[in-house]
């Protein structure tokens, strides 16, 4: 007889179906759905089937959104804007407590609903989704309650489209709806064609707890749908979803002055180091690619493990595959479900078909599969080259690559190895080298010693093509609410022309009046050779190199070996921007007399230097003073949010203030730790030209700024398509502002393009200049044993 050891090793787990009856009842009872239009459901219009992935069956029938009803919803928002933007946050924090105690009440209802409709395992619903769509809406009723204090002078952005993708149905509306409401927004959602289910049951929340109508409108429909949204009159886009669709928006969006976050796809590395706990590791990796079939933007789908343990990790990683199970999502001990519809099945297959043809070899769960619906065994390729393309594109199932390291800096160049900075996972015992390369990967998010913890009160968000913005926490609060106003102040009269002229034109008395740029430390004659003319009032002034396409080529490489700058301590950069200020002010009078030649007053030229060496030690003393925060989040973890630099930096300046808009801008860049390639003003340069001899004399790097004189708005769409330089400011005119949001889609950098302000008033300097010069990092660290 055997043993009940022997019984419980060999025992087989019976069926634990979770009842979907409910959600039966109520989709039989709605049969279609129409939009949620201005607090109320609008009759279906053209309706399309939702259908449930595990079963093929359908579910409902909803409405594709047409134009019109994207027209009315985005009217419906408008007319609630004012009235729910001037609530108090108080006001505004009891209605999403009340959705949040509604979504509790309805937990079991919409985790089942969520499993029909998206085909995920309950386990992952009822645990994870939807106690956190709880979360989010608690969380961010506390920012409305605090926003009045936490936010002095913001403002809502107004009606917000937001668009979201289908592997997190609910959870991806409740991390848009809530930061938006609690800041005083109203929304137009339109949920993803496969699941739009739990979005409507949301509507319904919405309405049971008669919020307001208008404040959170629904739409229904596919990309089309997402396309009209897009195009509607709102203030602002959030989109989750594929970096393909993310860039389609940047584009439809450059020059509508509509703000805009994007998150979107990754290949994160999930880096196994010698001496990581491999059993924990291998959890890890089933909470990371074999977590929601792997349909998850931030998977750790690049495993990348120490040579040494190579084949000891993969073994006990074969192990635990084959112990996974697959099949009906409804069932309690399910792991696995199945992918949300045909055609990703399909997607996922041909990826990984292109991956074996191109030399991978599949290791893949022997499970059997259910005979119908979209399942897929989960699974892993190894001996994939970095031609394969699977190699760096995002195959979003449950299959992941493995390849092996050698140090751990070759894991960081491994890891830094793709277009994408959405997240990454980090396994060693030793704290030192968890934290040296969390610092050093880019990502947006880090996880140390574990995978895929979400947090209402933590920053969630890309870098490089994983797109701009961040959801969670303070840092993506402010995604949601713009100001104080900044009042717009016309430029300078642009009387110049950077037409090629001879350079003999330049020359008084024999002496070339040809002003440098400024590239890695060094003076730099243009690479065309071309010279234009500087005047003011028809007088030439002297000669500016014509800056080109090869220039800020040259200017950008200077910059990328200048690194580190952002490694060095910031009170070591604080000292620099201190001596930069007094090098400055004991060449104050010649730098006036520069500003008074380019038409300035005498007083006003006084002024702008004056404010330009204040401002050097203001940012001087924010260099080591603009911290992170330490964020309380889930037991046992700290939760480290780090203001980071993005690197390269482009910044195209004003022509009003020569010398005060230069450095308005380019202070607090590299007071954060970037290096700059900066555009001075194209009818005044010689202000920033004058200053390089400021840079080299006050220890400046060579190669943290650099200057490059020219056609701005030529210079500038360079910078913008430019894939090293990883964020953009740009001050000018319309067509500059759309130019350069429109060309920088190439490696989807955030653009920051402002009209021309009043840089000597407080809108000229402050902390809103360095939250735009950094990236926030999420860290999460566990302790305990
Ligand atoms: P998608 O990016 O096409 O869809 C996401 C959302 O955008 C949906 O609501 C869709 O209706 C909408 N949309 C589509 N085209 C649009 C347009 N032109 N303008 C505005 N909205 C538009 O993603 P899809 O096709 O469902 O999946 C394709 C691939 O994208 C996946 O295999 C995966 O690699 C990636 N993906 C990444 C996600 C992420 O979380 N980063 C989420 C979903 C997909």
């Amino acid at each position: 007889m055997p043993s009940v050891k022997d019984i419980l090793m060999s025992m087989e787990y019976g069926p634990a179906p979770e009842s979907a009856a409910e959600v039966q009842k109520w989709l039989a009872a709605r049969g279609a759905f129409g939009h949620f239009i201005g607090g109320a459901f609008t009759a279906p219009g053209q309706t399309f089937a939702t259908t449930n992935p595990a079963t093929g069956e359908d579910l409902a029938q909803v409405t594709q959104g047409t134009e019109a009803d994207i027209a009315a919803a985005v009217a419906a928002a408008r007319k609630a804007q004012p009235g729910w933007a001037a609530l108090p946050g108080h006001e505004r924090a009891k209605w999403l407590y009340a959705i949040a105690r509604h979504v509790q009440k309805r937990e079991r209802f919409l985790a089942v609903l969520e499993v029909l409709d998206n085909g995920k395992p309950i386990r992952e619903t009822r645990d994870i989704d939807i106690p956190l769509v709880a979360r989010h809406f608690y969380h961010h009723a506390g920012w409305a309650e605090l926003l009045a204090e936490e936010f002095p002078g913001a403002a809502p952005v107004g009606v917000c489209g937001q668009i979201i993708p289908w592997n997190f149905p609910l959870l991806m509306l409740a991390w848009k709806v809530a930061p938006a409401l609690a800041a005083g927004n109203c929304v137009v959602l339109k949920p993803a064609e496969y699941t739009p289910l739990t979005a409507l049951a949301f509507a319904e929340i919405c309405a049971e707890i008669g919020l307001p109508a208008g404040v959170v409108n629904i739409v229904t429909g596919d990309g089309e749908t997402g396309a009209a949204l897009v195009a509607a009159k709102v203030d602002k886009i959030a989109f989750t979803g594929s970096t393909e669709v993310g860039r389609a928006i940047r584009k439809a969006t450059a020059g509508t002055a509509k703000s805009l976050t994007l998150e979107l796809g990754g290949k994160s590395p999930f880096i196994v180091c010698a001496d990581a706990d491999l059993d924990a590791a291998v959890e890890g990796v089933v909470d990371s690619i074999w977590f929601n079939q792997g349909q998850v933007c931030c998977a750790g789908s690049r495993i990348l493990v120490a040579e040494a343990v190579e084949a000891a990790f993969t073994r006990r990683l074969t192990e635990r595959l084959a112990k996974l199970r697959v099949g009906d999502p409804l069932d309690k001990s399910v792991d696995m479900g199945a992918l949300v519809h045909p055609v990703q099945l399909a997607r996922v297959q041909e990826m990984v078909a292109a991956g074996t043809a191109a030399g991978a070899r599949l290791v893949q769960a022997d499970c059997a599969l259910p005979g119908k619906g979209c399942f897929y065994a989960p699974g892993f390729l190894t001996g994939v080259n970095p031609a394969n393309p699977v190699a760096d594109a995002e195959i979003f199932g449950p299959v992941a690559t493995l390849t092996s390291f050698r140090t751990p800096d070759e894991a960081v160049e491994l890891a830094n190895a793709t277009r994408y900075g959405l997240a990454a996972s980090v396994w060693t015992e030793n704290v030192n080298l968890a934290m040296d390369l969390a610092a050093k990967v880019k990502a947006g998010v880090v996880w140390v010693n574990s995978a895929n913890i979400f947090d209402a009160g933590a920053a969630f968000g890309g870098m490089r093509e994983s797109g701009f913005g961040r959801e969670g926490g303070r840092a993506g609060l402010r995604d949601y609410l713009r100001g104080p106003e900044v009042e717009e102040v016309p430029e300078a009269e642009a009387t110049f022309d950077t037409s090629p002229v001879a350079e003999a034109v330049g020359q008084s008395g024999g002496i070339d009046r040809t002003a440098k740029m400024y590239v890695g430390g060094k003076q730099a004659r243009p690479d065309s050779g071309q010279s234009y003319a500087v005047t003011q009032q028809g007088r030439v002034l002297g000669l500016a190199g014509r800056g080109s396409r090869k220039d800020i080529r040259n200017a950008v490489e200077a910059a990328a070996k200048a690194g580190g700058w952002g490694r060095a301590t910031a009170h070591n950069r604080a000292q620099v921007l201190y001596y930069l200020g007094e090098n400055l002010s004991a060449r104050a009078a010649e730098f006036a007399a520069r500003l008074v030649e380019g038409g300035h007053s005498p007083d006003a030229a006084a002024l702008e230097v004056d404010l330009s060496i204040r401002r050097a030690f203001y940012y001087a003393a924010q260099a080591d003073k603009f911290d992170g925060a330490v964020t309380a989040t889930k037991t046992a973890h700290v939760t480290l949010q780090m203001p980071e630099p993005f690197g390269i930096m482009g910044v195209v300046c004003p022509d009003a203030a020569p010398l005060l808009g230069l450095l308005s801008l380019v202070l607090p860049a590299i007071a954060m730790g970037n290096r700059v390639v900066a555009v001075p003003a194209a009818s005044r340069p010689f202000s920033a030209t004058d200053l390089s001899q400021v840079l080299d004399c006050s220890d400046v790097p060579d190669g943290v700024v650099n200057i490059v004189t020219g056609p701005k708005d030529e210079l500038a769409a360079v910078l913008a398509k430019h894939d090293e330089v990883a964020a953009l400011w740009y001050v000018g005119g319309a067509e500059g502002r759309r130019t350069a949001e429109a060309e920088s889609t190439g490696n989807l950098k955030p653009v920051w393009a402002m009209a021309n302000r009043d840089w000597t008033g407080p809108e000229g300097q402050g902390r809103a200049f360095l939250q735009r010069a950094t990236q926030v990092k999420t860290i999460w660290v566990p302790y305990g044993e």
